[in-house]
């Protein structure tokens, strides 16, 4: 299923209601509705406007004011928002000729015949949603998934998913502004998930409304459903409220990842710590899967665990360990080389402990590349990123032309 938000634009409190009610109505449609006429409109509803994904309102095509405001309307276009004009059953050709000058995309008659309305708006929907599918499917991105799993609560593999994620953008130009890829975050620790706080983000149901109704993500309901940072950034974080954890279907968390793949480079996945059965379709697509521990006996030892549980249905999974808060020794030591032992595993990534620009990062709700970027924390973080990258390259798709 796919979501697409429409807004319905009309001083007349008869169309508004009429109209809105039968769109209501459509699957995975939500009406915003605006009581004021096109020509009321200032800059913020323009702004309201091409964020929606399908903008129909009430006009009057003879009204020069009309007219103007469509244009400058359909000027601010966001880049995929459908205009749609309703407007007077009898008009003339001509003026309806004017409209789509205008730029409007559509014209839908007012009052018309049962459900024709709805079946227009459906139609726009359908192909809106088939033109973003194709422009995906058409460059052929088949994106790396990095998972992140904790060998124990609090251990920091949060930190490491978001700061790890937002390194992977690889920033170049001046100021680093230009990310080098397409990265998202998705916080699967559906019920205890902290990646929002993270990255202070306000709330996000999008991941409770895929484990509440039983539908299949596609590209149209990621889009909907994450938040792009300034930076780039893509982020698909847990919901406030509780989520069911078993009401998640695997065959919804394998069409999210498929999903993901096509549209970005690179996609980190935050798992939770809950061994539900809708983690074997995220191991079986992942490329990497970090799990994040310290030397200490109960952690090594639930490592060991984790790293069998998973090996059992995925033997050829390539996993590897992030020590955190222990900087890399000169030497391994002892219990260094034991724990190596019994994990079967070399340790080749260690983030140092850094209580300072660890919490600098939380009390920003930023990534610490904006606000500890020098610390030994955030350069820890910058090693595994680079490592990742060269050892997992990004997809070069071969773009049909
Ligand atoms: N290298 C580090 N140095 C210092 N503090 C750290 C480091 N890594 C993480 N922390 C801190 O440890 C705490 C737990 O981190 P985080 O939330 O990332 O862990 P988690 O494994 O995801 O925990 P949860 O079990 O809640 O999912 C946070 O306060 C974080 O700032
Ligand atoms: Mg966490």
């Amino acid at each position: 299923m796919s979501t697409s938000s429409i807004l319905l634009i009309s001083s007349d409190e008869a169309i508004s209601s009429t109209v809105g009610d039968a769109l209501d109505a459509i699957e995975g449609a939500r009406v915003n509705r605006q009581d004021m006429s096109v020509s009321q409109m200032n800059g913020s509803a323009v702004e309201l406007a091409s964020d929606h994904d399908i903008v129909i309102f009430a006009t009057d095509p003879s009204i020069a004011a009309d007219l103007s405001a469509i244009e400058m309307l359909t000027d601010h276009r966001g880049a995929d928002t459908v205009y749609l004009a309703l407007t007077d059953a009898d008009l003339p050709l001509s003026k309806a000729r004017a409209l789509t000058r205008a730029g409007v995309d559509d014209v839908l008659p007012f009052p018309s015949p049962g459900n024709e309305i709805v079946e227009q708006v459906a139609h726009w929907i359908e192909k809106k949603r088939i033109a973003l599918e194709e422009r995906y499917t058409s460059i052929g991105t088949r994106g790396k998934v990095i998972a992140v799993q904790q060998a124990r609560g609090g251990i920091g593999a949060t930190t490491i998913a978001v700061n790890l994620a937002d390194q992977l953008l690889d920033r170049r130009g001046t100021f680093k502004k230009e990310a080098s890829n397409r990265v998202v975050i998705v916080d699967l620790d559906l019920q205890f998930g902290t990646v929002g706080d993270f990255l202070d983000i306000e709330e996000q149901e999008g991941l409770l409304q895929l484990a509440v109704e039983n539908f299949l993500p596609d590209t149209s309901w990621v889009e909907q459903s994450l938040i792009r940072l300034p930076s780039g950034l893509a982020v698909l974080a847990a919901p406030q409220r509780f989520a069911p954890l078993d009401s998640l279907q695997p065959e919804q968390v394998a069409g999210l990842i498929a999903t993901l793949k096509t549209m970005f480079d690179y996609v980190v996945v935050d798992l939770p710590r809950a061994l539900v059965g809708w983690i074997e379709p995220v191991l079986a697509e992942t490329d990497r899967l970090y799990i994040v521990t310290d030397m200490t006996v109960p952690a090594v030892r639930a490592s060991r665990r984790l790293m069998d549980f998973v090996l059992a249905d995925n033997a050829a999974l390539p996993i590897e360990m992030i020590i955190n808060r222990e900087k890399k020794p000169m030497m391994l030591r002892e219990h260094h080389r034991e724990a190596s032992k019994a994990l079967d595993v070399p340790f080749n990534h260690w983030i140092p402990d850094d209580p300072k620009a660890a919490r600098n990062a939380i009390d920003f709700g930023k990534p610490l590349s904006e606000v500890s970027a020098r610390s030994e924390l955030a350069k820890g973080i910058h090693q595994l990123a680079r490592a990742t990258l060269t050892q997992l390259p990004k997809d070069v798709a071969l773009v049909r032309v």
